[in-house]
């Protein structure tokens, strides 16, 4: 470390007879990763500075001097000007330093009735609750380019798969709507999660609570909090919060990564279903013709990276007896890469929404390979009076037939349809058609065109 961190300035110092090697002071210290909590370490210090003014715990010039301290060290943290100390550990003694620098006593005030251990569960649950703020809003955008995408292709027809063998006719709308779903999930599990991590966990201190008269109430109210935290031990130990976020943030990159998947398959020229904006695509050093879809590679590989947070989170809280522990310290940056990898994820994927070509013809010549509109002669038998078991059967060996002499079923003259069932008339061809299959499931969740529209209005007015 250079010379920039060795100024002498343990906070705990006096009780201590020799200093920690540069190692362990290295090994201790988070400053390097938490100070971007610095805003809301600072938020948290005034609201709590407010409220001990309030109590008349510390006088109004010791108020206004630490208002007026914090000002000038948000301003030079902004500017890249504050000097961060690594012998000062964490972003909370830093900042705390400089401020009885700036404002003498008032700054060695501010720590009154309160902890470290209340304090960074506090600054954590700020930043927690700005992400999903911010998370929010990037899926609402992403399911709102998605929506745009759907609407576009509400009635193209593309093979709809199960164990990846063509299954039945889809519309493509319909498939990107699935997504839709999945991420309005997302946003109300983040919304959900919400609600547990505005609570105010300051007023525990370091485990107990404090012998001074606090008002934790007004604090939580200047800060934006629903409540407190009703025991100070598990307001400094738990960070189940966190977790929950994480496993919020897990379940929207494993949706990313499918739908990466699907956006790699598809844009594989065997298969030739779409094409992504060159912006979004990088070329090989090697193979010229190459154009690769790295942006959902990579979005699939990192979900890997917010799983791992997440069983990081789970393994580090496990095991802990109350209340804090320096464990909790590794919270941070599974934390924050976290936010980093999902906020860029998400804005990325919003993007690419709107680079997506769709191929229509290829989409379609898929479906018209595979016995996509099988289901619907069943389906059709079924109307005519059969029961579902014996249609399910006759179509099964018209399938084979057809296989037997490499056609579709729609190739099939009237008359050999009649083998496999009598009850086979001329009207049989309109279900065995693409667009008749699917207009024909015509009801709430439905792939119809009618119904991709319904659910389209649907999302747009949620998201209005
Ligand atoms: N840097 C510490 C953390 O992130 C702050 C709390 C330190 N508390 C303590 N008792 N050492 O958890």
């Amino acid at each position: 470390m250079t010379s920039q961190f060795s100024k002498k300035a343990e906070a705990w110092s006096a009780r201590f007879s020799e200093p920690v090697s540069d190692l362990v002071k290295r090994y201790t210290a988070s400053v390097f990763f938490d100070k971007r909590l610095a805003s809301f370490d600072i938020q948290g210090s005034l609201a709590h500075a407010e409220m001990l003014a309030f109590k008349e715990i510390i006088n109004a010039q010791d108020h206004a001097d630490i208002v007026r301290g914090m000002a000038q060290i948000s301003a030079e943290i902004d500017s890249g000007k504050f000097e961060w100390l690594l012998d000062l550990e964490d972003v909370h003694l830093n900042i705390e330093k400089r401020l009885t620098e700036l404002v003498g006593d008032a700054g060695k005030r501010l720590h009154t009735g309160r902890s470290r251990n209340d304090q960074v569960a506090t600054d954590i649950r700020l930043y927690v609750r700005s992400s999903i703020d911010i998370i929010l809003d990037l899926l609402n955008g992403f399911r709102s380019a998605l929506v745009d995408l759907a609407e576009q292709h509400s009635a193209t027809i593309m093979p709809g798969f199960t164990h990846m063998q063509v299954a039945q006719p889809i519309t493509f709308g319909h498939h990107i709507l699935a997504y839709v779903e999945m991420f309005g999930r997302d946003a109300e599990r983040m919304a959900d999660c919400r609600k547990r991590v505005n609570r105010l966990p300051l007023g525990a201190a370091a485990l107990a609570g404090t012998t001074f008269p606090i008002d934790r109430l007004r604090v939580a109210k200047t800060l934006g909090f629903d409540d407190v935290c009703h025991n100070s031990l598990d307001a400094v130990s738990d960070r189940d919060f966190a977790i929950e976020f994480c496993a919020a943030a897990a379940l929207i990159m494993t949706h990313v990564s499918r739908m990466s998947e699907e956006l790699v398959i598809w844009m594989s020229p065997r298969i030739g279903f779409i094409d992504i904006a060159d912006r979004f695509c990088t070329g090989s050093s090697i193979m010229p013709q190459k154009k690769n879809p790295d942006v959902p590679e990579l979005a699939r590989g990192k979900t890997g990276r917010v799983n791992g947070h997440l069983i990081a989170l789970l393994t580090l809280m496990k095991g802990q007896p109350l209340a804090y522990n320096k464990d909790n310290q590794e919270d941070k940056e599974p934390l924050f890469d976290t936010v980093d990898t999902i906020t860029d994820t998400l804005r990325i994927f919003a993007d690419m929404a709107g680079g997506i070509t769709v191929k229509p013809e290829a989409m379609r010549a898929a479906a018209l390979q595979g016995y996509a509109t099988a289901t619907d002669l069943a389906d059709y038998l079924v109307k005519k009076g059969l029961p579902f078991r014996d249609a399910h059967e006759a179509v099964a060996l018209a399938v084979r037939t057809c296989v037997d002499r490499g056609c579709d079923l729609s190739d099939m003259h009237l008359e050999d349809l009649q083998k496999f069932s009598p009850l086979v008339a001329d009207d049989v061809f309109d279900v065995l058609t693409l667009e008749g299959s699917v207009a024909a499931r015509n009801h709430i969740g439905g792939t119809a065109p009618e119904q991709v529209r319904l659910a389209i209005a649907r999302v747009r007015q949620s998201l209005s």
